[in-house]
Order: structure tokens, then sequence, then C-alpha cells
């Protein structure tokens, strides 16, 4: 028998500073409890207003041991880091950006031409295993990612498959879904997900009823939240006839090892962290 993904806890964005003063909505953040292994961290930066202040963004800084990702959907982002790679990552564009063993990089958002910039960063754990491989790239430009039409949803697929559609980010460790869900009023979303796949919806527009169970009832989220799941075989989401809802859907299978997170590095041993602050003071860090 197929068993619901019911919603478990709906998590409310906290606001951050973060980098050269960004303000963030930030739902998840990097601890060692690691409960919502494999993923790390959800970031939703969203300026629409000049009184926010001049857009500085993040100078360079450091990663190890994680995946970063990045999806815009207005304005972009510019990049910039230690392998001589450079670029802009515009709206509806994705980045993920594998750390292994370290890079070092900058972040800097641009506004729209209506003075916007709305996007998101998911950061995403690596296994130990593969926590010091090489680094990696997969730049992936708006026009790649296919959108799947269905039964009043737009899918917009980053990564994972759903119908027979495939995303175009592939072999991450995490085997993970990411995708844009933007479902129509009065229609209904049913989705099959790996039963022990971490499973969250960062909910920012509108309002729907996610986690449909046997009894056909689900939990009423309205943007802006993260709803987490429990474990199941498919994630069912309705909306009603005065609401559309979009979401980030996002799954993957937990590592279940011990993390030591430390600001943009997460390891496995406090030693690990000792060694990777060890790296930088020496200029060691960037190894390739
Ligand atoms: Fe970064």
């Amino acid at each position: 028998m197929k068993i619901p993904r019911t919603a478990i806890e709906v998590i409310q964005p906290t606001q951050v500073i973060e980098g050269a003063g960004v303000l963030l909505r930030r739902s998840i953040a990097p601890s060692r409890e690691n409960r919502f292994d494999p993923f790390l961290l959800f970031d939703h930066f969203a300026f629409n207003d000049p009184i926010e202040g001049p857009l500085v963004g993040f100078p360079m800084h450091p990663h190890r041991g994680i995946e970063t990702v990045t999806y815009m959907l207005e304005g972009s982002v510019h990049h910039r880091d230690s392998l001589g790679n450079s670029g802009l990552i515009g709206p509806g564009d994705v980045q993920w950006m594998t750390s292994g063993s370290g890079i070092l990089h900058e972040e800097l958002p641009r506004r729209s031409p209506q003075g916007n910039v709305f996007g998101f960063q998911l950061w995403v754990n690596l296994p130990a295993a593969r926590k010091m491989g090489q680094p990696r790239y997969q730049e992936v430009s708006a026009d790649s990612i296919p959108i799947l039409e269905r039964d009043g949803a737009s899918i917009r697929i980053v990564a994972g498959e759903f119908n027979a559609v495939e995303g175009p980010v592939t072999e991450i460790a995490a085997n993970p879904i990411y995708m844009d869900v933007n479902l129509s009023s009065g229609s209904s979303f049913r989705m099959p997900t790996p039963r022990e796949h971490t499973t969250l919806a960062y909910v920012f527009s509108g309002q729907g009823d996610f986690g449909i169970g046997e009894n056909g009832e689900g939990h009423l989220a309205e943007a802006v939240c993260m709803v987490v799941f429990s474990e199941g075989d498919y994630l069912q989401v309705n909306t009603t006839a005065d609401s559309h809802v979009r979401f980030m859907l996002i799954a993957g299978a937990p590592f279940q090892e011990e993390i030591v997170p430390y600001g943009p590095f997460v390891m496995n041993t406090p030693a690990e962290i000792q060694q990777a602050l060890e790296d930088l003071r020496k200029g060691t860090f960037v190894k390739s």
C-alpha cells in the first residue's frame, strides 16, 4: 500500500542578515542535530524596495564539504571563483555548485530592470566520502530546464524525475528532487517520492492544502513558509477554487552521518573543521 506524506511541521522563516548586509528569509540552517538531512540551509532573498539598501552581496568566501544551489526568479547573481569561473545566474537559471574540498567565491546580486531580486539558495550536504572530492559546477540556463504542464500544474524540473521528464542536474550524492511547482486554483498535484527521502516544500506564493492523507485532508499552508513532511511514497497538494499556490519541492536521501557545521564549512568531525581553517590560513585551501 502506498503511504501518503503528511505535514508534520511548518517553519516560519526568520529574517537574518548575511554577507555584506544582505537581508534574507531563512527557514533552515546548519546544525549538529541535522534534522533535515541531507539539507542544511534554505535561504530566500527578496529585495523589492530600495530602503533595504545597496546590494553588496556576498564578497569572497570559502565553502568545503557541501553543495550550494542558487535558483533565481528575478534579478541575477554575478558569480566569480578561485577556479577561474565567472558568470551571471539570471532569471530562471540554476547553479548547482559542489564545493568538494574547497572553493572561494563571491556572489553579487543584481536587481532586475524593475528593481527586484528574488531567488533561493539551498545547501545540500555531501557524504564523508565525497567531502574532499573535486569541486564541480552544473550551470543550468533557464531554457534547458524542462517544464511539465499537467492537470493545472506547471512544474520546472531542476533535479529528479516526474512523469518521465528528468531535470538537467544529475549525479548528485543525495539523489535529490528539486522542482518549482506552480498549481493553478482548483487543481490537485500528486507525485511519487522515494519513501525515506527527507521532503520539504517552500511555499512562496498563494496557498494550498499540503500533505493530503488517506482521509482527504491536508494542512493549509500559506506563503511564506516551509512545510516538513513525514516519510511516505507520495506527496499530494490540492488547491481550492480561490487560490493558486507556488512552492519549491525539495527532497533527498539522508546520509545519516554525524556533521559538524562551522559557517561555510560542513564536515564530519571537529578536526576536519580545524583542518579547513588551517588550510585557509596557510593558503592551501583550494586544492586544484
Ligand atoms: Fe557561497
